[in-house]
Order: C-alpha cells, then sequence, then structure tokens
C-alpha cells in the first residue's frame, strides 16, 4: 500500500488560487444581468472543471448542498485527478448571487481546502456567528453575551468607547432587535444586504475596512467558510447552528454532529492548517471585483495559508479569447 501523501499546502495553494479565479471569470458575463442562478452556475461548473484538475484525492464537506439537491459539487462529492493527498474542500463557487446579479460590492468566489477530516462538515443550515479581528484576548466575546455586552467587552478590550466600533451586520428582519441594541450602545453599524463570508473577514482588516466585529446569523457553511480565512488572517470567530424544523436537525445528525448546541470556536471549525483563496467578482475592501475590458479580464484574488500567516494578493490578466 502506498504511503498517504502530505497536504503540500505551500504548492497547493497556488492551484487553488486558478480555482477561485476560473469561477470568477466565468460568472463575468453575468454581472448585473439579474440572473442568480446563471451566474452561480457557471461560477460552479469553473469552479468544478478547474479543481478536477489538481492532484488532489478530495472530498466536498461544504458545497452547493446534498447529493440530490445540487448536480455538481454536492457534499461528498470526490474532487480532483485522484492522486495526491486527501483533503476536505470548502467552498461557495459564488458567495453572493444576488450581489452578482444585481453588481453590487462584496460578491466572491470562495474555497478552502484542508487535510481530510479537519473542517467541520456544517450543513445547510443557519449558524449564530460572532467575529472579531487579531490582537484582542482570548474569548473577548461570546455568543453568550447580549449584543450590548459584546460592544462594551470589545470596547473595553480596546481601551476605547462603544462610539468608536463599527460592527457589521446582515440586514434581515430577525436581526432588527441586535441592530437597536447595537445601536443603543453608541456603536456604529455596517449593515451588508448579503455576503457573509466578506462580512467576516472584514474584521480582520479593520484599519482598512473599520469593522470591528461581525455578529448575526447567515449560512452554516459560509460561517466554516470565514472560519478558515481567519485562522490565516488572524481573529476569532464563534458559530452555533441554528435549528428550524426536524429535517434541519436531520441534516445534522446525517453530518455526524450530536451535539445541536454546541459552540464551536475557530479551530474547532477548522482544525488543522487551511488554505483559503478568494476572487474578486463586484468590487469590495477585501479584493476589488473582476475588470472587464475589450482583449481581457483581471481579476484580484487573496491567497491565504494558515500555517505561515501568509496572505498574498495576486492580479491576473487574461485575454479574452478571440473568435
Ligand atoms: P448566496 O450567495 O448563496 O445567495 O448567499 C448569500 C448570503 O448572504 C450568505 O453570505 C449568508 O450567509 C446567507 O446568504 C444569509 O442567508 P439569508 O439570505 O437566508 O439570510
Amino acid at each position: 500500500m502506498n504511503a498517504p501523501k502530505d497536504f503540500n499546502d505551500r504548492m497547493l495553494s497556488l492551484g487553488l488560487a486558478r480555482v477561485s479565479e476560473a469561477a470568477a471569470h466565468a460568472s463575468a458575463k453575468l454581472i448585473g444581468r439579474g440572473d442568480e442562478k446563471a451566474a452561480d452556475q457557471a461560477a460552479v461548473n469553473a469552479m468544478r472543471d478547474q479543481l478536477n484538475m489538481l492532484d488532489i484525492k478530495g472530498t466536498v464537506v461544504i458545497g452547493e448542498g446534498e447529493r440530490d439537491e445540487a448536480p455538481m459539487l454536492f457534499i461528498g462529492e470526490e474532487v480532483g485527478t485522484g492522486d495526491g493527498p486527501e483533503v476536505d474542500i470548502a467552498l461557495d463557487p459564488l458567495e453572493g448571487t444576488t450581489l452578482t446579479a444585481k453588481d453590487m460590492p462584496n460578491a466572491l468566489t470562495v474555497i478552502a481546502m484542508a487535510p481530510r477530516g479537519t473542517l467541520l462538515h456544517a450543513p445547510d443550515v443557519y449558524m449564530d456567528k460572532l467575529a472579531v479581528g487579531p490582537g484582542y484576548p482570548k474569548d473577548v466575546v461570546s455568543l453568550e453575551m447580549s449584543p450590548r455586552e459584546r460592544v462594551l467587552a470589545l470596547a473595553a478590550a480596546g481601551g476605547v468607547t462603544a462610539g468608536d466600533i463599527t460592527v457589521c451586520i446582515l440586514e434581515r428582519p430577525r436581526h432588527e432587535e441586535m441592530i437597536a441594541e447595537v445601536r443603543s450602545t453608541g456603536a456604529a453599524i455596517r449593515l451588508i444586504t448579503d455576503g457573509d463570508v466578506a462580512g467576516v473577514i472584514h474584521v480582520a482588516e479593520s484599519d482598512i475596512t473599520g469593522i470591528d466585529m461581525y455578529m448575526g446569523s447567515g449560512g452554516a457553511p459560509e460561517g466554516v467558510l470565514a472560519a478558515a480565512a481567519l485562522k490565516c488572517m488572524g481573529g476569532q470567530i464563534w458559530g452555533r447552528l441554528l435549528f428550524r424544523n426536524d429535517d434541519e436537525r436531520g441534516r445534522a445528525g446525517k453530518a455526524g454532529i450530536t451535539d445541536l448546541n454546541r459552540i464551536y470556536t475557530r479551530d474547532e471549525m477548522v482544525t488543522a492548517d487551511v488554505i483559503f483563496s478568494a476572487t474578486g467578482v463586484t468590487n469590495g475592501s477585501i479584493v476589488k471585483g473582476l475588470r472587464r475590458e475589450p482583449t481581457f479580464i483581471e481579476t484580484e484574488t487573496i491567497l491565504m495559508r494558515s500555517k505561515t500567516g501568509s496572505v498574498r494578493r495576486m492580479f491576473y490578466r487574461n485575454p479574452i479569447k478571440r473568435g
């Protein structure tokens, strides 16, 4: 029997960048065209084709959905050439399908890769999320605190007042109380209409984005992707799965989750070294959106490795093939 191949994150990361780039390129023609599904499908096809060229024995653990509802990149799908290390893949070929269809900021293509068995197999349910950037004491805030307590604790830890804190929250009716409570502290709120992977990543670069803390519920798969990003960039994230019905609880059971109330830390969602790549589709504060010119498309990708904490930003200019 051959010995298992090592997770060579250094070289694999460059291949991973090609995967998120390809997905962004594929969605280029669909930005601002009002068709979420077509944009998503184009990104899925391209991501899958590119992923299957990588020398990995990959399994999609965070993907487009369960096998019976997603024809491609479904949870459990085997990807890669099969000749390489055994890895878990978490992906969102188009994070912000509506943002793309409406040409609004912060749509990304996102993928993370880690050794087999080291990414949380989060079912497609909601997750209550809380995240802060690097430099704060461990567990400076918690999901058990009220929104008000979180703002006050973060301000105290940073030696500032609540009025100096900016919190990012998804604008949803379910967050109205949270928004009112955060506002009552004097803190500012950056409301986003979609895209909470980008929302969470913002806390890791608060000097650029102006965001100190992320809170609120969104997709659990996006929570694991955000945890992978923060493991590379620094920062803390906590997540608790939220279930609306028995079907959703059943999904957790299928994913092997038994404690439905557990709060996961960043390193419990991503337990080993991870590599993460995201390419901008529409303009954002983390990476620029793609630029279409008559003869080329240019994308910006952020590529990161948790082992080294390295963050690489890459511009890729690809000539448009002439007919
Ligand atoms: P999609 O790109 O898959 O549409 O997800 C966008 C998103 O805003 C995520 O970033 C977020 O986690 C989730 O949807 C929130 O769900 P909901 O729109 O149901 O509140």
